[in-house]
Protein backbone atom coordinates (compact mmCIF):
# COMPACT_ATOMS: atom_id res chain seq x y z
CA UNK A 1 0.00 0.00 0.00
CA UNK A 2 1.45 3.08 -1.11
CA UNK A 3 -0.23 5.09 2.04
CA UNK A 4 2.37 3.46 4.38
CA UNK A 5 5.57 3.41 2.32
CA UNK A 6 8.24 4.02 3.91
CA UNK A 7 12.24 4.21 2.76
CA UNK A 8 12.92 0.59 4.12
CA UNK A 9 11.09 -0.39 1.19
CA UNK A 10 13.12 0.93 -1.60
CA UNK A 11 15.06 -1.36 -3.92
CA UNK A 12 18.76 -1.96 -3.93
CA UNK A 13 20.45 1.00 -6.33
CA UNK A 14 23.66 0.08 -6.77
CA UNK A 15 24.83 1.01 -10.30
CA UNK A 16 22.19 4.11 -10.69
CA UNK A 17 22.98 7.27 -10.99
CA UNK A 18 20.99 9.74 -9.29
CA UNK A 19 20.79 13.48 -10.30
CA UNK A 20 19.26 15.80 -7.15
CA UNK A 21 19.33 19.76 -7.13
CA UNK A 22 18.55 21.69 -3.80
CA UNK A 23 19.99 18.84 -1.54
CA UNK A 24 22.23 21.26 0.63
CA UNK A 25 19.03 21.38 3.43
CA UNK A 26 15.67 19.77 3.78
CA UNK A 27 13.70 17.51 1.84
CA UNK A 28 16.65 17.44 -1.19
CA UNK A 29 19.22 16.85 1.83
CA UNK A 30 17.16 13.38 3.11
CA UNK A 31 15.74 12.35 -0.06
CA UNK A 32 19.47 12.67 -1.61
CA UNK A 33 21.06 10.62 1.44
CA UNK A 34 18.51 7.50 1.40
CA UNK A 35 19.23 7.65 -2.21
CA UNK A 36 22.90 7.17 -1.20
CA UNK A 37 22.32 4.94 1.51
CA UNK A 38 20.62 2.57 -0.83
CA UNK A 39 23.92 1.92 -3.10
CA UNK A 40 22.17 5.25 -5.73
CA UNK A 41 25.86 7.15 -7.37
CA UNK A 42 24.29 11.21 -6.18
CA UNK A 43 25.04 14.34 -7.72
CA UNK A 44 23.77 16.90 -5.52
CA UNK A 45 24.11 20.48 -6.20
CA UNK A 46 24.33 23.00 -3.68
CA UNK A 47 24.91 26.48 -4.37
CA UNK A 48 28.41 26.91 -2.39
CA UNK A 49 31.86 24.54 -1.56
CA UNK A 50 31.07 25.05 1.66
CA UNK A 51 27.13 24.27 1.62
CA UNK A 52 28.29 20.90 -0.50
CA UNK A 53 30.53 20.10 1.87
CA UNK A 54 28.33 20.04 5.02
CA UNK A 55 26.21 18.64 3.28
CA UNK A 56 28.41 15.62 2.72
CA UNK A 57 29.55 15.83 6.27
CA UNK A 58 25.80 15.19 7.28
CA UNK A 59 25.22 12.56 5.15
CA UNK A 60 28.30 10.11 5.81
CA UNK A 61 27.34 11.06 9.28
CA UNK A 62 24.02 9.71 9.19
CA UNK A 63 24.70 6.32 7.00
CA UNK A 64 28.56 5.22 7.58
CA UNK A 65 28.11 2.64 4.67
CA UNK A 66 27.49 5.77 2.10
CA UNK A 67 31.05 5.77 0.15
CA UNK A 68 32.17 9.59 -0.13
CA UNK A 69 32.64 8.79 -3.77
CA UNK A 70 28.45 8.29 -4.00
CA UNK A 71 28.43 11.50 -3.44
CA UNK A 72 29.38 14.44 -5.78
CA UNK A 73 29.25 17.98 -5.60
CA UNK A 74 27.35 19.76 -8.56
CA UNK A 75 27.33 24.41 -8.49
CA UNK A 76 23.94 25.62 -9.63
CA UNK A 77 22.62 28.60 -9.43
CA UNK A 78 18.86 27.86 -10.27
CA UNK A 79 18.72 31.33 -10.51
CA UNK A 80 21.06 31.26 -13.60
CA UNK A 81 20.57 29.51 -17.27
CA UNK A 82 24.24 30.04 -17.10
CA UNK A 83 24.81 27.84 -14.11
CA UNK A 84 22.23 25.72 -15.44
CA UNK A 85 23.67 24.83 -18.70
CA UNK A 86 27.40 24.63 -16.83
CA UNK A 87 25.78 22.43 -14.62
CA UNK A 88 24.91 20.00 -17.50
CA UNK A 89 28.15 20.09 -19.11
CA UNK A 90 29.64 18.98 -15.87
CA UNK A 91 27.88 16.07 -15.50
CA UNK A 92 27.91 15.14 -19.30
CA UNK A 93 31.94 15.17 -19.14
CA UNK A 94 32.02 12.51 -16.32
CA UNK A 95 28.21 10.56 -17.09
CA UNK A 96 25.94 9.15 -20.01
CA UNK A 97 23.57 7.74 -18.22
CA UNK A 98 20.87 8.90 -15.70
CA UNK A 99 18.41 6.89 -13.85
CA UNK A 100 16.77 9.02 -11.47
CA UNK A 101 16.39 13.04 -11.69
CA UNK A 102 15.05 15.25 -9.10
CA UNK A 103 13.96 18.59 -9.64
CA UNK A 104 13.29 19.84 -6.00
CA UNK A 105 15.86 22.76 -5.44
CA UNK A 106 14.27 26.32 -4.91
CA UNK A 107 12.74 29.08 -2.44
CA UNK A 108 9.33 30.24 -1.93
CA UNK A 109 9.75 33.85 -3.58
CA UNK A 110 9.88 36.58 -1.64
CA UNK A 111 7.11 38.53 -0.52
CA UNK A 112 6.67 40.61 -3.24
CA UNK A 113 6.27 40.10 -6.85
CA UNK A 114 10.20 40.22 -7.74
CA UNK A 115 10.68 39.81 -11.74
CA UNK A 116 14.71 39.39 -13.26
CA UNK A 117 15.45 41.90 -16.11
CA UNK A 118 14.10 39.73 -18.59
CA UNK A 119 10.66 39.92 -16.87
CA UNK A 120 10.37 36.87 -15.56
CA UNK A 121 8.80 36.06 -11.75
CA UNK A 122 11.73 34.86 -9.65
CA UNK A 123 10.18 31.83 -8.79
CA UNK A 124 8.94 30.92 -11.84
CA UNK A 125 12.95 30.68 -13.16
CA UNK A 126 14.05 29.03 -9.95
CA UNK A 127 11.13 26.51 -9.91
CA UNK A 128 10.32 26.16 -13.82
CA UNK A 129 11.84 27.63 -16.13
CA UNK A 130 15.61 26.44 -14.71
CA UNK A 131 14.09 23.03 -13.95
CA UNK A 132 13.06 23.08 -17.99
CA UNK A 133 16.36 23.90 -18.69
CA UNK A 134 18.20 21.66 -16.96
CA UNK A 135 16.31 18.49 -17.52
CA UNK A 136 16.07 19.20 -21.35
CA UNK A 137 20.08 19.30 -21.12
CA UNK A 138 20.29 15.72 -19.32
CA UNK A 139 17.46 14.30 -21.51
CA UNK A 140 19.97 12.28 -24.26
CA UNK A 141 21.27 10.61 -20.76
CA UNK A 142 18.02 9.86 -19.28
CA UNK A 143 16.52 8.53 -22.30
CA UNK A 144 20.41 6.31 -22.86
CA UNK A 145 19.77 4.95 -19.69
CA UNK A 146 16.10 3.98 -20.41
CA UNK A 147 17.43 2.34 -23.28
CA UNK A 148 19.11 -0.63 -21.89
CA UNK A 149 16.63 -3.42 -20.97
CA UNK A 150 14.65 -3.69 -17.76
CA UNK A 151 15.43 -0.04 -17.58
CA UNK A 152 13.43 1.72 -14.69
CA UNK A 153 14.02 6.00 -15.45
CA UNK A 154 12.51 8.35 -13.70
CA UNK A 155 12.35 12.38 -13.71
CA UNK A 156 10.79 13.83 -10.71
CA UNK A 157 9.43 17.39 -9.75
CA UNK A 158 8.73 18.44 -6.26
CA UNK A 159 5.31 19.72 -6.27
CA UNK A 160 3.36 21.91 -3.99
CA UNK A 161 0.14 21.76 -2.49
CA UNK A 162 -0.13 25.74 -3.37
CA UNK A 163 -0.61 24.79 -6.91
CA UNK A 164 -3.88 23.43 -5.69
CA UNK A 165 -5.45 24.51 -2.47
CA UNK A 166 -5.08 28.21 -4.08
CA UNK A 167 -6.68 27.97 -7.15
CA UNK A 168 -10.45 26.65 -6.94
CA UNK A 169 -12.08 24.46 -9.29
CA UNK A 170 -12.79 26.48 -12.25
CA UNK A 171 -10.50 29.26 -12.07
CA UNK A 172 -9.27 30.65 -15.38
CA UNK A 173 -5.91 30.24 -15.85
CA UNK A 174 -3.54 32.29 -18.53
CA UNK A 175 -1.06 30.01 -19.17
CA UNK A 176 -1.87 30.72 -22.95
CA UNK A 177 0.04 34.30 -22.53
CA UNK A 178 4.04 34.88 -22.07
CA UNK A 179 2.52 36.90 -18.72
CA UNK A 180 2.67 33.70 -16.49
CA UNK A 181 6.51 33.96 -16.91
CA UNK A 182 6.14 37.25 -15.08
CA UNK A 183 4.14 35.99 -12.56
CA UNK A 184 1.08 38.02 -13.83
CA UNK A 185 -1.78 35.95 -11.78
CA UNK A 186 -5.13 36.12 -13.74
CA UNK A 187 -6.91 37.03 -10.79
CA UNK A 188 -6.86 36.37 -6.82
CA UNK A 189 -8.56 33.52 -5.37
CA UNK A 190 -11.13 34.18 -2.29
CA UNK A 191 -9.33 31.82 -0.48
CA UNK A 192 -6.40 34.23 -1.24
CA UNK A 193 -7.89 37.05 0.14
CA UNK A 194 -8.61 35.72 3.20
CA UNK A 195 -5.49 34.17 4.63
CA UNK A 196 -2.90 36.20 2.74
CA UNK A 197 -2.78 37.92 5.99
CA UNK A 198 -0.82 35.41 7.53
CA UNK A 199 1.93 34.48 4.86
CA UNK A 200 4.90 36.20 3.72
CA UNK A 201 4.95 34.54 0.97
CA UNK A 202 2.63 35.46 -2.13
CA UNK A 203 1.52 31.83 -2.29
CA UNK A 204 -0.83 32.36 -5.40
CA UNK A 205 2.95 33.33 -7.40
CA UNK A 206 4.45 30.59 -5.67
CA UNK A 207 1.53 28.13 -6.55
CA UNK A 208 1.71 29.51 -9.74
CA UNK A 209 5.45 28.57 -10.61
CA UNK A 210 5.26 25.29 -9.28
CA UNK A 211 1.52 24.57 -11.48
CA UNK A 212 4.21 25.85 -14.56
CA UNK A 213 6.73 23.19 -13.03
CA UNK A 214 3.64 20.40 -12.53
CA UNK A 215 2.65 20.81 -15.95
CA UNK A 216 5.71 20.62 -17.68
CA UNK A 217 6.03 16.98 -16.24
CA UNK A 218 3.04 16.26 -17.07
CA UNK A 219 3.34 17.61 -20.92
CA UNK A 220 7.13 15.83 -20.67
CA UNK A 221 5.02 12.42 -20.02
CA UNK A 222 2.99 13.03 -22.69
CA UNK A 223 6.14 13.77 -25.25
CA UNK A 224 7.78 10.70 -24.13
CA UNK A 225 5.16 8.16 -24.45
CA UNK A 226 4.04 9.61 -27.94
CA UNK A 227 7.87 8.66 -28.70
CA UNK A 228 7.50 5.67 -27.10
CA UNK A 229 10.39 6.52 -24.21
CA UNK A 230 10.04 4.50 -21.06
CA UNK A 231 10.42 7.19 -18.86
CA UNK A 232 7.74 7.67 -15.95
CA UNK A 233 7.77 11.99 -15.01
CA UNK A 234 6.30 12.33 -11.48
CA UNK A 235 5.29 15.40 -9.26
CA UNK A 236 4.92 14.30 -5.75
CA UNK A 237 3.97 16.88 -3.05
CA UNK A 238 5.89 16.51 0.04
CA UNK A 239 3.06 17.82 2.21
CA UNK A 240 3.78 20.03 5.03
CA UNK A 241 7.54 19.71 5.97
CA UNK A 242 9.26 21.89 8.63
CA UNK A 243 12.13 23.47 6.35
CA UNK A 244 14.57 26.87 6.28
CA UNK A 245 11.59 27.24 3.18
CA UNK A 246 8.77 26.85 4.57
CA UNK A 247 10.16 28.92 7.66
CA UNK A 248 9.74 31.70 5.85
CA UNK A 249 6.47 30.80 4.48
CA UNK A 250 4.01 32.06 7.57
CA UNK A 251 3.97 35.23 9.72
CA UNK A 252 5.29 35.24 13.02
CA UNK A 253 2.54 33.32 15.81
CA UNK A 254 1.26 31.36 12.63
CA UNK A 255 4.76 30.39 12.09
CA UNK A 256 5.15 28.72 15.42
CA UNK A 257 1.49 26.91 15.53
CA UNK A 258 1.87 25.52 12.07
CA UNK A 259 5.36 24.60 12.92
CA UNK A 260 3.88 22.05 15.41
CA UNK A 261 1.84 20.16 12.99
CA UNK A 262 4.47 20.20 9.88
CA UNK A 263 6.91 16.77 9.61
CA UNK A 264 10.82 17.18 9.90
CA UNK A 265 12.55 16.84 6.47
CA UNK A 266 13.49 12.77 7.65
CA UNK A 267 9.54 11.71 6.56
CA UNK A 268 9.50 14.97 3.93
CA UNK A 269 11.18 13.60 1.91
CA UNK A 270 8.97 10.11 1.55
CA UNK A 271 7.05 11.52 -1.21
CA UNK A 272 9.81 12.23 -3.59
CA UNK A 273 11.71 8.99 -2.83
CA UNK A 274 8.12 6.73 -3.64
CA UNK A 275 8.16 8.70 -6.85
CA UNK A 276 12.22 7.83 -7.48
CA UNK A 277 12.11 4.39 -6.48
CA UNK A 278 9.19 2.80 -5.44
CA UNK A 279 8.41 -0.77 -6.80
CA UNK A 280 4.16 0.63 -6.80
CA UNK A 281 5.05 3.07 -9.48
CA UNK A 282 6.59 0.14 -12.18
CA UNK A 283 3.45 -2.21 -11.10
CA UNK A 284 1.02 0.57 -11.73
CA UNK A 285 2.79 3.62 -14.12
CA UNK A 286 -0.76 4.17 -15.78
CA UNK A 287 -2.01 5.35 -12.02
CA UNK A 288 1.26 7.60 -11.67
CA UNK A 289 3.22 8.96 -14.53
CA UNK A 290 2.86 12.09 -15.52
CA UNK A 291 0.69 12.75 -12.30
CA UNK A 292 0.21 15.00 -9.10
CA UNK A 293 0.15 13.64 -6.10
CA UNK A 294 -0.07 13.64 -2.20
CA UNK A 295 2.19 12.03 0.59
CA UNK A 296 2.29 9.19 -0.14
CA UNK A 297 1.29 8.07 -3.80
CA UNK A 298 -1.81 9.67 -3.97
CA UNK A 299 -2.81 11.14 -6.54
CA UNK A 300 -5.24 14.06 -7.17
CA UNK A 301 -6.71 15.21 -10.21
CA UNK A 302 -6.00 18.99 -11.21
CA UNK A 303 -8.62 20.43 -13.91
CA UNK A 304 -5.77 22.25 -15.75
CA UNK A 305 -3.57 18.94 -16.35
CA UNK A 306 -6.32 18.15 -18.91
CA UNK A 307 -6.30 20.91 -20.40
CA UNK A 308 -4.20 20.87 -23.86
CA UNK A 309 -4.67 24.54 -24.48
CA UNK A 310 -2.53 25.34 -20.92
CA UNK A 311 -0.26 22.43 -21.27
CA UNK A 312 0.66 23.61 -24.81
CA UNK A 313 0.73 27.59 -23.79
CA UNK A 314 2.75 26.79 -20.94
CA UNK A 315 5.60 24.55 -23.09
CA UNK A 316 5.41 26.89 -26.37
CA UNK A 317 5.92 30.30 -24.43
CA UNK A 318 8.51 28.24 -21.96
CA UNK A 319 10.51 27.19 -24.64
CA UNK A 320 10.37 30.63 -26.66
CA UNK A 321 11.44 32.51 -23.76
CA UNK A 322 14.22 30.19 -23.19
CA UNK A 323 15.72 29.75 -26.60
CA UNK A 324 15.39 33.99 -26.51
CA UNK A 325 17.69 33.92 -23.30
CA UNK A 326 19.81 31.64 -24.42
CA UNK A 327 20.80 33.21 -27.95
CA UNK A 328 20.83 36.88 -26.22
CA UNK A 329 23.54 35.00 -23.96
CA UNK A 330 25.38 32.87 -26.13
CA UNK A 331 24.30 29.61 -25.37
CA UNK A 332 23.19 26.64 -27.04
CA UNK A 333 19.76 26.48 -27.39
CA UNK A 334 17.36 23.86 -26.04
CA UNK A 335 17.41 20.40 -27.65
CA UNK A 336 14.74 18.62 -29.55
CA UNK A 337 12.98 17.02 -26.85
N1 LIG B 1 8.69 22.40 3.04
C1 LIG B 1 7.46 22.24 2.59
O1 LIG B 1 6.48 22.20 3.35
C2 LIG B 1 7.22 22.10 1.11
C3 LIG B 1 5.90 21.92 0.67
C4 LIG B 1 5.66 21.79 -0.68
C5 LIG B 1 6.71 21.80 -1.57
N2 LIG B 1 7.98 21.99 -1.11
C6 LIG B 1 9.05 21.97 -2.11
O2 LIG B 1 10.11 21.16 -1.66
C7 LIG B 1 11.32 21.56 -2.30
C8 LIG B 1 12.43 21.63 -1.29
O3 LIG B 1 12.15 22.66 -0.36
P1 LIG B 1 12.44 22.53 1.20
O4 LIG B 1 11.14 22.76 1.89
O5 LIG B 1 13.21 21.30 1.51
O6 LIG B 1 13.31 23.83 1.46
P2 LIG B 1 14.83 24.08 1.88
O7 LIG B 1 15.21 23.31 3.08
O8 LIG B 1 14.99 25.56 1.94
O9 LIG B 1 15.63 23.49 0.64
C9 LIG B 1 15.66 24.14 -0.59
C10 LIG B 1 16.91 23.68 -1.32
O10 LIG B 1 16.94 24.36 -2.58
C11 LIG B 1 18.14 25.11 -2.66
N3 LIG B 1 17.91 26.38 -3.33
C12 LIG B 1 17.11 27.39 -2.96
N4 LIG B 1 17.16 28.40 -3.84
C13 LIG B 1 18.04 28.01 -4.79
C14 LIG B 1 18.56 28.61 -5.95
N5 LIG B 1 18.18 29.85 -6.32
N6 LIG B 1 19.47 27.93 -6.68
C15 LIG B 1 19.88 26.71 -6.32
N7 LIG B 1 19.43 26.07 -5.21
C16 LIG B 1 18.53 26.72 -4.47
C17 LIG B 1 18.56 25.37 -1.22
O11 LIG B 1 19.92 25.67 -1.23
P3 LIG B 1 20.56 26.70 -0.19
O12 LIG B 1 20.88 25.84 0.99
O13 LIG B 1 21.78 27.21 -0.89
O14 LIG B 1 19.54 27.75 0.08
C18 LIG B 1 18.20 24.04 -0.59
O15 LIG B 1 19.16 23.07 -0.86
C19 LIG B 1 11.01 22.88 -3.00
O16 LIG B 1 10.80 22.62 -4.37
C20 LIG B 1 9.69 23.32 -2.36
O17 LIG B 1 8.91 24.11 -3.24
C21 LIG B 1 8.26 22.13 0.21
Amino acid sequence: MAASWSPDKMPNLNGKVAVITGASSGIGLHTAKNLASKGAKVYFTARTEKKAKETVDFILAQDPTIRPEQLIWVELELASLESVVKAVEEIKKVEDRIHILINNGGTGGGAKLQQTKEGWEFGMVVFHIAHFTLTNGLLPLLKKAASEPGSDVRIITVASSASRIFFPPGYQFNFTSPEFLGGQLPSESLLWRLTKRVFSVDMMIYGMAKLAATMFITELQKRLDEQGVPILCLNPDPGAVKTNNSDKTFTGLMNSAIGMVQKGPEKGCYNSLFAATAAEVTHSPEVYKGKYFEPIGKVVQLPVLDDEGQLKGMWEHTSTATNKYLAEHGLPQLLDW
